[in-house]
């Protein structure tokens, strides 16, 4: 989803004036494995040094627009090693040496959003323009675009903390053009973005792109009976079931380019060879990313209730993420809440070949082990709406007017149908 006009606008930091006062974090763990110090780009956050804060932020002022600073933090020394751990677990994942490298940016254009697909034969890293934030003029006036990026350029600025300018940034031209592209996958050697449509007559869809030029597209699915979905946000193909689901989300008509809400919200999947297409899931208020735990027995859904697009914000509706196991009939059990992220609302969700999840949220990434505690963050102190893993070792963050390449120990969990 797009990211919030609440959520774009709060790089103000909030000083919790007391917490500040608190002194310095506790002493550093030691990293587990024999040989390390504490890499470079991280550091500890000791959760037991705000568990009772002198002075927690008023209920008047807290309207979810400021970050938190851990006593002894501010924003420019959570920035400065953007590696956070949180939990002993998160040093397998960010390993003895992680980067984090913003290698574009805009002013104001958030180029930078979602469906970030990594296309291995090219090594070659897609994403999207944000549809529905006003600042990209994208919607209902033209549609958003596709751009992409090559990894080896990135891979070569590793070492610097800032490289705009040294990796070029490149406009695909989608033919015909995907419609509002928002969540997008590898599948059968070509990308399945999921379109969100545009006003009242053109449907959100899914559509098939060829990675390489020319670009050509086919749209696979663009109703549901003859129906309209709302707007489709994101997609996910299981490991091994053969079928992709997806999810279908009001967010085009809460940010003004789709008429009107004439379907439920919903988790869908559908069937490539028979074309069977059904809702598996309505749990959640606002289905949003989706992905699959690596050996596909758990689905996991973030739900971001909480955010209503240009209505604004309800922090008492979900900003969490939901799992439900994947029965063997590719059917979906009962939900279950898996966490509540503490700042902003998850959006884009991955996991890695260890199961870990990872979502972007208000300040970056939040990792999460599959008991759903928090052990790291891969911060970047701005809205994440979403990233991708390129295979092992390397990952690209969007945060709508900056683009991150981060590298670390941790592997995306395979890509289906690559
Ligand atoms: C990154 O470098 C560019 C080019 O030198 C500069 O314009 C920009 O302000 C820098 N950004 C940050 C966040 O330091
Ligand atoms: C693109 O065109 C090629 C050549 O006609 C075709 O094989 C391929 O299926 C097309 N891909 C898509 C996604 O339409």
């Amino acid at each position: 989803m797009p990211p919030p006009t609440w959520l774009t606008s709060i790089l103000a930091p909030c000083v919790l004036g007391a917490a500040l006062l608190a002194g310095p974090l506790s002493k550093a763990r030691e990293p587990p494995l024999a040989g390390w110090d504490l890499p470079a780009q991280a550091q500890v956050i000791d959760q037991r040094a705000f568990n009772a804060l002198e002075r927690v932020e008023s209920q008047e002022a807290f309207d979810g627009s400021s970050l938190f600073y851990p006593p002894g933090t501010d924003a420019s020394s959570l920035k400065a090693r953007p590696y956070h751990v949180y939990h002993d677990d998160f040093y397998a994942v960010i390993g003895p040496e992680p980067t984090l490298t913003l290698i574009a940016a805009t002013e104001t254009d958030p180029l930078f959003h979602e469906a970030v697909v990594w296309y291995p034969p090219t090594d070659e890293v897609f994403f999207v323009q944000n549809a529905g934030a006003r600042a990209a003029g994208t919607g209902l006036a033209k549609s958003a675009i596709i751009q992409k990026i090559d990894l080896a350029q990135a891979d070569a600025a590793k070492h610097k903390a800032n490289a705009t300018g040294e990796v070029d940034v490149r406009v695909v031209p989608s033919q015909p053009q995907v419609i509002n592209p928002n969540g997008g996958t590898n599948w059968r050697g070509q990308i399945v973005f999921a379109g969100e449509g545009q006003g009242a007559d053109v449907p959100s869809a899914l559509y098939a792109m060829n990675p390489v030029a020319p670009y050509n597209t086919t749209v696979l699915v663009n109703n549901f009976f003859g129906r309209q979905f709302s707007s489709l946000n994101d997609v996910a193909v299981h490991p091994s079931n053969g079928w992709i689901y997806f999810t279908d989300v009001d967010y085009g008509h809460l940010q003004d380019f789709r008429a009107k809400v004439n379907i439920r919200r919903q988790v869908y999947r559908w069937h490539p060879d028979t074309g069977v297409i059904q809702a598996v899931a309505d749990y959640t208020l606002r289905p949003n990313g989706l992905t699959f735990s690596p050996d596909g027995k758990w689905l996991y859904v973030t739900d971001t209730g909480a955010a209503q697009g240009f209505t604004g914000v309800d922090w008492s509706a979900p900003a969490s993420i939901y799992r439900l196991p994947v029965n063997d009939d590719g059917t979906l059990g009962p939900n279950e809440l898996f966490t509540y992220v503490h700042v902003g609302v998850p959006d884009g969700v991955h996991c890695d070949t260890k199961g870990n999840v990872y979502s972007g949220v208000g300040d970056g990434l939040h990792v999460w082990n599959p008991a759903g505690t928090l052990i790291g963050k891969i911060y970047t102190g701005a809205v994440a709406a979403n990233f991708q893993f390129a295979g092992k070792g390397r990952i690209v963050i969007c945060c709508e007017t900056e683009l991150y390449y981060g590298t670390l120990a941790a592997e995306g969990a395979h890509i289906t149908d690559l």
